[in-house]
C-alpha cells in the first residue's frame, strides 16, 4: 500500500468517548488514523473517521500485526478502564489492562521504532491534593489502583524515555466532560457514573433523580466542586501535544483543566437552565474516595503547547452534551 501522508497516528482505544473526539479532530487537521479498540467499552457507531482495526492490547500479536500493516508514525493511548471505586475492588483488572498492557503496546513501539506517544493521564494521579489549584509540581500521591496504575505508566514512560528515546507527552485530564459540538458523538459509558450524563438522563426522563454525593464538604455550598473540561478542547491539547513532539518537543506532562471549578449543585443548576426541566436532585452520602476540590492549573499547557480553551464556560459544555443528548434520543 502507498501512503502518501506522512503522518499516520495510531488512536489505541479510539471507539471510546475521549479517543473518538481526537479522532475526529487528528481527521480535521490532515492526519490519517487507525483506530485500534476491542471494542469492550468502546463504541463501533463512535468510529467515524480512520481506519478500524479490531484488536486487544492483551494480545501482543493484534499490536504486532496493525504495525506491520500501516507505517504508524506516533500513537495516541487511551485504552484503560477508568472507574476509580471499581479500581478498589478489583484492583488486577486495572492493573493488568491500564499497566501491562500499556507495556505491550510500548514494546512493539519500540520494535517498529516508533518513538511519539501521547498518553492520557490524570487528575486523580495527584491523590488528595495538598494545594489547589493543583499544579504539575503538586506531589503524586493517588490513593486509588487507577490513579496508582496511571502514575506507575508516567514513571515508565519516564525511564523508557531515558532508556530508548522515546519522546511522549502526559496529559493529565480533570473531568472531561461535553460533546462534540455538531453533536457527531458524546459522552457514553456503560455504566455511567459520570456527573453531567447522569443529569441529563434525569432531564430527559430516563432516570428518576440525580443523586448528589455529599452535602457537607467544606465548599461553599458544601458539594464537591470539579474542574470541567470541554472534549473538544481535550482534543485540540492532544494535536497541540503531537504536533509539539512532531517538532522535536522533548518528553514532558501536563495538566488539561481549565481552571475553574463548579460544584455539584451549580452544575445541577445550569443544567436545570439550559434544558428547561425540573431535574429532580437527591441529597445522598459522601462516595468513598471523592477529594472535596479538584481544579488544575492549566498556566504550563497554555504556555508551552500554546494551548487555549475555546469551551471554557460550564454552559457551552453543558449545551453540547445536552444537544448530542436529546439527538441520541430521537436517532
Ligand atoms: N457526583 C454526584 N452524583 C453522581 C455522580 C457524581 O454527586 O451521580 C459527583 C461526584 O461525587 C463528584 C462529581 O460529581 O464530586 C464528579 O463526579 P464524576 O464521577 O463525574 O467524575 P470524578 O470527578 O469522580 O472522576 C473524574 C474522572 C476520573 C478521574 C477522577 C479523578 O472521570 O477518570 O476524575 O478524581 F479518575
Amino acid at each position: 500500500m502507498n501512503y502518501i501522508l506522512t503522518y499516520m497516528i495510531l488512536i489505541v482505544g479510539g471507539a471510546g468517548y475521549i479517543g473518538a473526539h481526537i479522532n475526529k479532530q487528528l481527521n480535521i487537521n490532515g492526519y490519517e488514523t487507525i483506530v485500534f479498540d476491542n471494542l469492550s467499552y468502546g463504541h463501533e457507531d463512535f468510529i467515524k473517521w480512520g481506519t478500524f482495526e479490531c484488536g486487544d492490547l492483551g494480545n501482543i500479536n493484534d499490536i504486532r500485526s496493525v504495525f506491520k500493516k500501516y507505517p504508524v508514525t506516533a500513537v495516541m493511548h487511551f485504552a484503560a478502564f477508568t472507574y476509580v471505586g471499581e479500581s478498589v475492588e478489583d484492583p488486577q483488572k486495572y492493573y493488568r489492562n491500564n499497566v501491562c498492557n500499556t507495556i505491550n503496546l510500548l514494546q512493539v513501539m519500540l520494535e517498529f521504532d516508533v518513538k511519539k506517544l501521547v498518553f492520557s493521564s490524570t487528575c486523580a494521579t495527584y491523590g488528595d491534593p495538598v494545594e489547589i489549584p493543583i499544579t504539575e509540581q503538586h506531589p503524586q500521591n493517588p490513593i486509588s489502583p487507577y490513579g496508582r496504575g496511571k502514575l506507575m505508566v508516567e514513571n515508565i514512560l519516564s525511564d523508557y524515555s531515558r532508556a530508548y528515546n522515546l519522546h511522549y507527552v502526559s496529559l493529565r485530564y480533570f473531568n472531561a466532560a461535553g460533546a462534540d459540538p455538531n453533536s457527531e458523538i458524546g459522552e457514553l459509558h456503560d455504566p455511567e457514573t459520570h456527573l453531567i450524563p447522569l443529569i441529563l438522563d434525569a432531564a430527559s426522563g430516563k432516570r428518576q433523580s440525580i443523586k448528589i454525593f455529599g452535602t457537607d464538604y467544606n465548599t461553599p455550598d458544601g458539594t464537591c466542586i470539579r474542574d470541567y473540561i470541554h472534549v473538544t478542547d481535550l482534543a485540540d491539547a492532544h494535536l497541540k501535544a503531537l504536533q509539539y513532539l512532531e517538532n522535536g518537543g522533548k518528553s514532558d506532562y501536563f495538566n488539561l483543566g481549565n481552571g475553574n471549578g463548579f460544584s455539584v449543585r451549580e452544575v445541577i443548576e445550569k443544567s436545570r437552565e439550559i434544558t428547561r426541566k425540573e431535574i429532580k436532585a437527591v441529597e445522598d452520602k459522601r462516595r468513598p474516595g471523592d477529594p472535596p476540590v479538584l481544579v488544575g492549573s492549566s498556566d504550563k499547557i497554555r504556555k508551552i503547547l500554546r494551548w487555549e480553551p475555546k469551551y471554557d464556560d460550564l454552559s457551552l459544555i453543558i449545551q453540547t452534551a445536552w444537544k448530542w443528548h436529546e439527538k441520541r434520543e430521537t436517532d
